[in-house]
C-alpha cells in the first residue's frame, strides 16, 4: 500500500489546554486517518518573523505523523486571514458582499502555496499518494507539478462550490480553475457542487466533459466526483450512550429542571445562520407563549477566525442578540438562551446532543455540516430527538428524513420548531431510523476509502472513459 500524505492548512493537534480545534475538516480527517495511518503536513498555528522559520516540527500521535510548519505573520495575514477567509470563504458561501479583494492577499495566497510545496518536496517518495484538503490549498498541485512531481494528487473541497455567476466574480478565478485541473481526483461534498464546478469550466471554455465524472483539460484527464463526508457513526453513538453516565450530564439535567432542550452547535461564523436561528427561536416563543419557561436553547459557539473583521463583528452581534432576547423574555428562574462561547470536547457534545429534544442546524450555506450527522448518531433509539436541518447544508442531500427548513424564512423555521417539539414518537422513530441507516452506510471510513480507491486507481492521463 502506498504511503498517504495529507496536506491541509488546519491540523487537529491539541493546543496547550488539550483542546483540538473545532471544524469538520480536522475532526473527520483525523478519524479517517487514524485508521489508515499516514503523514499529515499542515500549519502549526504559529506565526513568526521571516528569518525565524525553522525546520518542520514532527509530532507522532498513534498512526499519524504530523509535520507542522510555522508561517510568517505576513503569510497568516495575506494567505489565511486575507485571501482564504476574506475572499474564498465568503465567495463559496455566496456572500459576494463580504468578499474583500486585494492584490497583496492574492499574491500571498499563491506564495504560501508555493511554500507548502517546498516543504512537501523533500519528504516525497515516488509512490506516495498525496491528498490535499480545502480552499486554502487549491494551487498546491500546480506548484508541485511545476517542480516535476508526477505522484497522484487528490483534492477534497470541504465547503460548497458556488454557481459560475458567483465564482467568476473572483479576479483570479481562471488561475484557480486551471490549478484544480492539475489534480487527478477532485472531490466535492455534493453533486450540486460538482455540477457548479463543471458549469464554471464550461463557462470559461476550459476543456471538455468526457462523462459524468471525467473531464479533460489540455492533455490532462481528471475525475471530479461527489464524496459526501461522514462521521464515525457507531463509535459516536457509543460515546453518546456512555456520556449519559457522566457528572456533566447529571448536572445539566438538574439545571434544566424538566425543560425541553434545543441545541445549536456552530463555529461563530456568518455562514451558520446563528442570528436567523435566534430570531426564529424568539418568534417561536412569542407565538407560543405557553412554551415559555418550558424550553431552553443551548447555543454552543466557539469563537473562530477572530482576527478577521467580519468574524469579530459577529461576536458582538450574536452576544447582543442573545442578551436582548434573554432580557425581553427571560424570568428570574428561566433563561431562554444559554449562549456558550467555548469549544467543547466530543464526549461532552455527544451527551448534550442526546439530551436535546431538537437540534437546530440551520446554516445559510454549508458544505456538509457534521453537527447534523453527529446529532442523529447520538440519539437514543427508543426516544430520538428531531433534526431541523437547513436545505442549504450539504447534509440535506442525504438526510432526507430531517425536518428541512429554509433558514431565511424566520417564521417558517419558528413553526418548524413547534412542529418538531410536538412530533409523535412513532414519526420521530421512523425519521431517525432512515437517517441512521444512511449514516451507517456512508460513514467517515467509507468516505475515505471511496476517495482513496479512486485516487490510487486513476492514472493521470488516461484514455477517455465515462
Ligand atoms: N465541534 C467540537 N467542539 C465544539 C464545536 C464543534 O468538537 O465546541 C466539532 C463538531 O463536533 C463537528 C465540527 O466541530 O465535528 C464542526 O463541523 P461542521 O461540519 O459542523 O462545521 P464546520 O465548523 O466544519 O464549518
Ligand atoms: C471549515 C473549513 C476547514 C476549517 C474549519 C475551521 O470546516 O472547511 O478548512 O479548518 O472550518 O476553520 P479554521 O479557520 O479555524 O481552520
Amino acid at each position: 500500500m502506498s504511503r498517504l500524505i495529507v496536506v491541509s492548512n488546519r491540523v487537529p493537534v491539541p493546543d496547550k489546554r488539550g483542546t483540538a480545534p473545532a471544524g469538520g475538516l480536522a475532526v473527520a480527517l483525523k478519524t479517517a486517518l487514524e485508521a489508515r495511518g499516514g503523514l499529515w503536513l499542515g500549519w502549526s498555528g504559529r506565526s513568526c518573523g521571516e528569518d525565524e522559520i525553522g525546520p518542520l516540527t514532527s509530532v507522532k500521535e498513534g498512526n499519524i505523523e504530523y509535520a507542522l510548519t510555522d508561517l510568517t505573520q505576513q503569510d497568516v495575514e495575506e494567505y489565511y486571514q486575507g485571501f482564504a477567509n476574506r475572499v474564498l470563504w465568503p465567495i463559496c458561501h455566496y456572500r459576494l458582499d463580504l468578499a474583500e479583494y486585494g492584490r497583496r492577499e492574492m499574491a500571498g495566497y499563491f506564495r504560501v502555496n508555493r511554500f507548502f510545496a517546498s516543504r512537501l518536496l523533500p519528504m516525497l517518495r515516488e509512490d506516495d499518494l498525496i491528498w490535499v484538503h480545502d480552499y486554502h490549498l487549491i494551487p498546491l498541485a500546480a506548484e508541485l507539478r511545476r517542480q516535476g512531481v508526477r505522484n497522484r494528487i487528490g483534492f477534497f473541497l470541504h465547503i460548497p462550490w458556488p454557481a459560475p455567476d458567483v465564482f467568476l466574480t473572483m479576479p483570479v478565478h481562471e488561475e484557480l480553475l486551471k490549478g484544480l485541473t492539475e489534480y487527478d481526483v477532485i472531490g466535492f461534498q455534493t453533486v450540486h457542487d460538482r455540477e457548479n464546478f463543471a458549469d464554471c469550466l464550461a463557462r470559461q471554455g476550459l476543456g471538455k466533459r468526457l462523462g459524468t465524472t471525467r473531464f479533460m483539460v489540455g492533455e490532462q484527464a481528471f475525475t471530479a466526483k461527489p464524496y459526501p463526508i461522514g462521521i464515525e457513526t457507531d463509535e459516536f453513538a457509543g460515546i453518546a450512550r456512555r456520556a449519559s453516565e457522566t457528572t456533566l450530564h447529571r448536572r445539566m439535567l438538574q439545571s434544566l429542571d424538566g425543560k425541553a432542550l434545543i441545541i445549536g452547535v456552530d463555529r461563530l461564523d456568518y455562514s451558520k445562520g446563528i442570528t436567523q436561528r435566534i430570531d426564529a427561536f424568539e418568534t417561536f416563543l412569542t407565538r407560543h407563549p405557553d412554551s415559555q419557561r418550558h424550553v431552553t436553547l443551548l447555543q454552543i459557539t466557539p469563537k473562530s477566525r477572530s482576527e478577521v473583521p467580519e468574524y469579530e463583528a459577529m461576536q458582538r452581534t450574536v452576544a447582543e442578540q442573545a442578551g436582548r432576547v434573554n432580557g425581553a423574555l427571560g424570568t428570574v428562574d428561566w433563561v431562554p438562551i444559554r449562549y456558550v462561547n467555548r469549544s467543547l470536547r466530543r464526549p461532552a457534545l455527544a451527551g448534550l446532543y442526546r439530551m436535546a429534544k431538537l437540534a437546530m442546524v440551520t446554516p445559510l450555506r454549508d458544505g456538509m455540516n457534521l453537527v447534523a450527522k453527529e446529532y442523529v448518531a447520538a440519539q437514543n433509539e427508543e426516544d430520538p430527538g428531531v433534526l431541523l436541518l437547513s436545505r442549504f447544508a450539504g447534509a440535506a442531500q442525504e438526510l432526507k428524513e430531517a425536518v428541512l427548513v429554509n433558514p431565511y424564512d424566520v417564521e417558517g423555521t419558528a413553526e418548524a420548531i413547534a412542529r418538531g417539539l410536538a412530533m409523535p414518537l412513532e414519526e420521530r422513530r421512523q425519521r431517525w431510523q432512515g437517517m441512521m441507516a444512511t449514516l451507517r452506510e456512508n460513514d467517515v471510513f467509507a468516505w475515505c476509502r471511496a476517495f482513496l480507491d479512486d485516487l490510487s486507481g486513476t492514472a493521470r492521463t488516461t484514455a477517455p472513459s465515462a
